[in-house]
C-alpha cells in the first residue's frame, strides 16, 4: 500500500490559474463587476458562461460526439467486429509510438477542459471546485501514462504482448477521471477499448472519449480504437462483459456489480475497484485546525459520494471530549455553502441520484447512542439536495460503523487509545481509504504499521489522490482480481503478457 506524507497535492498539468470571485457571479447574469480590458475578467466570464449559462447546457445536451453509439443488445456484436478491425495498426505499435497519441489525448483534453467541467456541472451535479481538478487528473493519466506506454518498449530481453479488447464500465461519481484513465490505461498498452459509461453519465464520457479519439485520428490511427457504447438498458452491459471477444474489463462500481459479471462469466478476467468505508482517525497531538479543515473536504466533497470519502470520525483520548473540536467542526459544516452545482459558490451540491435505502437510513435514522450533532435535511423544492450531517455516538460495530452509505453524513467514534481506533477501522470489510491526523511520530509509525487500506494519509484529506504520487487503489473487499493501482507504475503494464525471461516493471 502507499502512504503519503502531509503536503500540499501537486498535479502535473497546468491549473487554471484565475477565478471568479463567486460573489459576483449570478446566475444567468453576466459578469459585470470589473472592466472588460481585465483578463482576469474575461476568465470569470467564461467560467460563468460554462457555469450557468442555460445556452451551454442546452448545446452540450444537444452534442452526441461521434463516439458515441446509443446501443441495442444487438449492436454490441457490430462494435466488438470494429475493435477487432481496427486492432492490428495498434497491437504493432511501440509504446513510444502510443506515448505521442496520450500526449495529445493530454492536450486536447485540457483543451476540452471547459466544456468537461460544464458537462459535469451539468450531468453529474458536480460543483466546479471539484469538477476542475478531475479534469486535471484525466489529463494527468493521459500524461502519465504515455510515459508508461514508452516504458515498456525498454524491458532488455523482453518482449510485452498487448491483450486483447478491454471493455471499461466506470462510474459516475467521478465521470471524467475514473472512466478515461480505465480508457487509457489499456489503450496505452495497445489494446483496443469499448467503454460503457454510466447511464447517469453519458455524456460526461463522452466528450472526454471524443478527445482520445481525435488524438488517434491525429497521428493516423483509426478513432474506433476507442468507442462508446451507451445504454440504459443492462442486456447491454451483459452482452458486451459476456463476449468471447472480450479479455478483460476494467469496473470501478459496487462489490455487487463485481459479484454479477463473475457470476456472468467465471473466467472473466475482472480489475475491479468496489467500495469504501473509510475512517480518519484524529488524536490528541493533531493540529486542529488542519484536522477540521481535512475532515470537511473528505467527507462533503462531492456531497459525500466518493468511494474515498470519510464517514467515520473516529476521536481518540482527549480529542473526543475537546469542546473546541467540536465546535469547530460543526462552524465548518455549517458553513458549507449547500446550493445548485450551478453557483460558483456552492461547495455542497445535490445528489447526483436519488438517495437509496442505505443513504436515505442514514440521512433520516439515528440507531442507539447516536444523537445528531449537525442534522441532515432535504432542501425543500429541490432534487435531492441535503445538507451535510454529523451524528455522534455512533457505536463498535454498529450498522453505520459497517456499512458504506455513499453521502453527505459523517458519524463519530470516540475511543480510548490508537489500538481501539485501529480496531474499529480495520473493522469494515473494505480497505480503500483511511487517514490520521497526528503530529506524533509514534502514533504515526504504529498507525500506519497496522492499518489496513490501500491508501493511507497523514495529516491529510483521504480523497483525491494525486495520479503517480498517490497510485489509487483498495484491500481487502475494496478490490476485486490483481488489478494494479490506479496512476501507479504498474497499471498500464498490467493490460498485456511479457515474454518469460522478464518481469513486470
Ligand atoms: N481517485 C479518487 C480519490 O482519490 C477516488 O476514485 O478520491
Amino acid at each position: 500500500r502507499d502512504s503519503v506524507a502531509a503536503s500540499e497535492t501537486v498535479s502535473t498539468t497546468p491549473r487554471r490559474a484565475e477565478r471568479p470571485a463567486p460573489a459576483t457571479l449570478v446566475a444567468g447574469q453576466p459578469f459585470v463587476n470589473a472592466p472588460d480590458t481585465d483578463p482576469a475578467v474575461e476568465s470569470a466570464r467564461a467560467w460563468a458562461h460554462v457555469v450557468v449559462s442555460p445556452e451551454t447546457a442546452a448545446r452540450l445536451a444537444a452534442s452526441v460526439p461521434e463516439a458515441t453509439v446509443l446501443a441495442v443488445p444487438a449492436d454490441v456484436d457490430s462494435v466488438v467486429a470494429r475493435a477487432a478491425e481496427v486492432a492490428g495498426t495498434w497491437r504493432a505499435t511501440t509504446g513510444a509510438q502510443r506515448r505521442e497519441v496520450l500526449l495529445t489525448a493530454a492536450r486536447l483534453l485540457e483543451e476540452a477542459r471547459t466544456d468537461l467541467v460544464g458537462t459535469m456541472v451539468h450531468e453529474a451535479r458536480k460543483t466546479v471546485g471539484e469538477a476542475d481538478p478531475e479534469v486535471s487528473e484525466a489529463v494527468d493519466f493521459a500524461a502519465f501514462y504515455a510515459e508508461s506506454a514508452a516504458q515498456l518498449d525498454e524491458v532488455p530481453g523482453a518482449t510485452f504482448t498487448p491483450e486483447g479488447l478491454t471493455v471499461v464500465t466506470p462510474p459516475w461519481n467521478f465521470p471524467v477521471a475514473i472512466p478515461l484513465g480505465s480508457v487509457l490505461g489499456p489503450l496505452a498498452a495497445g489494446s483496443p477499448v469499448i467503454i460503457k459509461p454510466s447511464h447517469v453519465t453519458p455524456r460526461c464520457a463522452a466528450v472526454g472519449v471524443d478527445a482520445i479519439r481525435r488524438a488517434l485520428v491525429e497521428h493516423g490511427y483509426e478513432a474506433d480504437l476507442v468507442q462508446l457504447v451507451s445504454a440504459d438498458e443492462g442486456e447491454v452491459g451483459r452482452r458486451l462483459v459476456t463476449h468471447p471477444e472480450v479479455s478483460r474489463v476494467v469496473l470501478t462500481g459496487s462489490i455487487e456489480t463485481a459479484e454479477l459479471f463473475a457470476g456472468w462469466r467465471p473466467d472473466l478476467h475482472v480489475f475491479a475497484e468496489t467500495s469504501g468505508k473509510n475512517t480518519l482517525v484524529v488524536t490528541a497531538a493533531a493540529d486542529i485546525d488542519l484536522a477540521v479543515k481535512d475532515i470537511v473536504r473528505s467527507a462533503f466533497g462531492h456531497a459525500g459520494q466518493k468511494c474515498s470519502a470519510a464517514s467515520l470520525l473516529v476521536l481518540v483520548g482527549a480529542v473526543g471530549r475537546s469542546a473546541r473540536l467540536h465546535r469547530q467542526l460543526v462552524d465548518a459544516v455549517r458553513s458549507l455553502a449547500v446550493g445548485p452545482a450551478t453557483e460558483l459558490a456552492t461547495t455542497t451540491g445535490p445528489l447526483t441520484v436519488e438517495p437509496g435505502e442505505k443513504l436515505h437510513r442514514a440521512l433520516t435514522t439515528l440507531d442507539e447512542g447516536e444523537r445528531w450533532v449537525v442534522e441532515p435535511r432535504e432542501v425543500p423544492g429541490t432534487d435531492h439536495l441535503w445538507t451535510p450531517g454529523v451524528k455522534a455516538g455512533v457505536q463498535p460495530g454498529s450498522w453505520f460503523h459497517l456499512t458504506e452509505v455513499f453521502g453527505p453524513v459523517l458519524g463519530i467514534v470516540r475511543v480510548d487509545t490508537l489500538d481501539e481506533a485501529l480496531e474499529v477501522q480495520n473493522a469494515v470489510s473494505f480497505g480503500l481509504t483511511g487517514g490520521i491526523h497526528s503530529l506524533d511520530e509514534a502514533e504515526i509509525a504504529h498507525w500506519l504499521e497496522n492499518v489496513q487500506v490501500g491508501n493511507a494519509y497523514i495529516n491529510r484529506h483521504i480523497t483525491g489522490a494525486i495520479v503517480q504520487r498517490q497510485p489509487f487503489g483498495g484491500w481487502k473487499a475494496s478490490v476485486v482480481g490483481p488489478g494494479a493501482k490506479a496512476g501507479g507504475p504498474s497499471y498500464v503494464a498490467q493490460f498485456g503478457d511479457w515474454s518469460d525471461d522478464a518481469s513486470v516493471p
